[in-house]
């Protein structure tokens, strides 16, 4: 535990947040824990892993859409200067050859990646400099809805990405707010790429999001396990079980712990119970279709210019204009 404290014993900001995040989603109800809370360093490997499953079909998907679509996209930029901005870019791996095939047709391309993991920003850095030297790169350690601002000012035209579906982790609500919020940034000249899961056969996404060996429900369970160790609590993780669900209709899949028995679980100072078969719910993967595309970027005030998919119509990069 004091690894986490400063030296007056005090918890860090961040700490500080995550507990009253935690708290305060488990005095819901019904109960919820926010997703973001995830990616730790266990979680972040948990969910490489997902990323390698067979049945986690989505970055296999978005990757044939950048290898047969990238080459379309980099002809709609302007040839001499382009500043590419991505939200939640992570270790870069999955933009780099995007990133490639842009910086073959524009001469002066900067790529800033944004995300909250400095690590992450690092390792970005240092394969852009290896895999795409041409490219000026910059990350922005920190929340991207304090750095994305700051782009607006710059005197280039600029191609925004927020990729990977992570829109799907938002309420209908929020993902309306971070559009428009998206939109802010925006010149007539700019463009917006946002990557989005679709619809598809419901046993396919339920396979995803279920697997039968069983990592995505360690990935779920490692969020309690962070919790016991950042939060001082004492989740049994034996006494809960993964569940996940999509309803085809509404296109939703979200994911739930299940409380396997009457049990109190500390935080903390605090005291909670779970009824035997309660559910917390931990992730929201909203998935897409054409029909609320549409309803979204009007809502947002944006027009989409052109829908990119794979082979298989499993994934879709929806560039934008304002
Ligand atoms: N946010 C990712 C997604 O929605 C991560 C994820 C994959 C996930 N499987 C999960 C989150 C299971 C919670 C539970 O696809």
């Amino acid at each position: 535990m004091d690894f986490f404290r400063d030296k007056i014993g005090k918890m860090s900001e961040f700490q500080q947040n995550f507990r009253k995040d935690v708290i305060s989603g488990l005095n819901k109800d019904p109960k919820s824990l926010p997703s973001k809370y995830f990616y730790d360093d266990e979680g972040s490997k948990i969910f490489r892993e997902i990323m390698d499953m067979p049945e986690y079909y989505l970055p296999k998907a978005e990757f044939e859409i950048i290898q047969n679509h990238a080459e379309d996209i980099a002809q709609k930029m302007p040839c001499r200067h382009l500043d590419l901005v991505e939200l939640g870019a992570g270790d870069g791996r999955k933009m780099v050859r995007f990133i490639q095939t842009l910086s073959l047709r524009i001469s002066n391309l900067n790529y800033f990646p944004l995300d909250i993991s400095e690590k992450a920003l690092a390792l970005n850095e240092q394969l852009i400099r290896n895999q795409a030297p041409s490219v000026k790169t910059k990350g922005f350690a920190g929340d991207y809805f304090e750095t994305y601002s700051q782009f607006k000012a710059r005197p280039y035209p600029k191609l925004v990405v927020f990729a990977g579906s992570n829109i799907g982790n938002f309420r209908k609500d929020e993902s309306i707010r971070f559009l428009e919020f998206i939109k802010g940034g925006l010149r007539e000249v700019d463009f917006f790429i946002l990557g989005v899961d679709l619809k598809k056969n419901p046993k396919q996404i339920i396979q995803a999001y279920d697997d039968p060996q069983g990592i995505t429900k360690r990935f779920n369970l490692n969020l309690l396990s962070r919790i016991n160790t950042e939060l001082d609590a004492d989740f049994n993780l034996d006494a809960f079980d993964h569940y996940a669900t999509y309803h085809p209709l509404t296109g939703a899949c979200d994911s739930f712990l299940v409380s396997l028995e009457n049990q109190s679980v500390k935080v903390g100072e605090e005291i909670f119970s779970l009824r035997k078969d309660e559910v917390i719910q931990t992730e929201i993967s909203q998935k897409f279709d054409t029909v609320h595309l549409n309803e979204l970027s009007r809502e947002a005030g944006l027009r989409i210019d052109t829908m990119y998919v794979d082979p298989n119509h499993y994934f879709s990069w929806v560039l934008f204009k304002v």
